[in-house]
């Protein structure tokens, strides 16, 4: 591995623990004004500190963040569907690399809908990714999709997304926690970190995902509404980082969310 890909991964991979805690807020690419992120310019600032990555669309950097509050960015680079639109699965390459380099991305990153129409589709922009990010090293996420097309999917249907993903050339991928993780990290020949996926009822409920995924072997987290739609963001991706980097406990990293957003009161 080139110098240049190996610093760009240690931008987004904290070299003292070997993890990742990243903050998505790409959400809006199809999703719109997502509740919670509807001023990224006021939601995000006071997050930023503590994420290792920002992973976000090219729009929302260059209309409402300053460069200087931010460690490294994983750049959004597909797009097209809409939430409304007849198929989410039906997406294209939207930023190229050039782009990506102008924005001093340390990864860029496209996601596969496996099972779907449109899976050969999906999986040859995240081979067109990685040819052409490879020619600079810029490493490249791959993110294995559900949602509403494809529902909850188990170990097996995980394993088989990511694997596909590493097989392609992705450095890392994103997916979602299941039972059984302990296996889709063993399969899938990269590092792999977990979406959040929707609010979960309780913040505990999201620290317990972050924490079963990290002793399952993931290599970290990139979570977005379970962070910017909690009633206090900032304790919560502290209590998060927490698990990530320093192997807090689920009750220790509760009771520093709960510490942490008393004192914003
Ligand atoms: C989907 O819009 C993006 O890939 C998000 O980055 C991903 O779903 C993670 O965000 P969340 O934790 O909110 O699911």
């Amino acid at each position: 591995m080139d110098w240049g890909r190996r610093h760009r991964l240690s931008r987004i991979f904290d070299p003292r623990s070997g993890r990742t805690n990243m903050l998505a807020v790409d959400h809006g690419y199809f999703l719109g004004p997502t509740a919670g992120m509807e001023e990224p310019a006021v939601a995000i600032p006071p997050l930023a500190p503590y994420a290792d990555a920002l992973m976000a669309t090219r729009g929302l950097l260059r209309n409402t963040i300053d460069p200087a509050i931010v460690r490294s960015i994983v750049l959004r680079a597909s797009g097209g569907p809409s939430i409304v639109g007849p198929a989410l699965e039906d997406e294209a390459i939207t930023t190229s690399v050039e782009d990506a380099l102008r924005i001093n991305a340390a990864a860029v990153t496209t996601q596969v809908f496996v099972g779907t129409p449109f899976e050969r589709q999906s999986i040859a922009n995240l081979a067109l990714l990685v040819n052409e990010a490879g020619r600079y090293e810029l490493p490249v996420l791959g993110v294995t999709a559900v949602g509403k097309e494809l529902g909850h999917q188990d170990a097996r249907y995980i394993k088989l997304a990511v694997r596909i993903c590493a097989e392609i050339g992705a450095d890392f991928v994103k997916t979602y926690y299941t039972d059984g993780f302990e296996e889709v990290v063993r399969s899938a020949m990269v590092p792999v970190v977990i979406a959040g996926g929707k609010k979960l009822e309780t913040e505990r409920d999201a620290l317990q995902m972050a924490h079963d995924a990290i002793a399952a072997g993931a290599a970290g987290i990139d979570f977005g509404r379970n962070v910017w739609q909690s009633p206090h963001p900032v304790a919560m991706i502290r209590a998060l980082r927490s698990i990530v980097h320093d192997d807090a406990s689920v009750d220790e990293a509760h009771q520093m969310y709960k510490d942490l957003a008393a004192d914003e009161k």
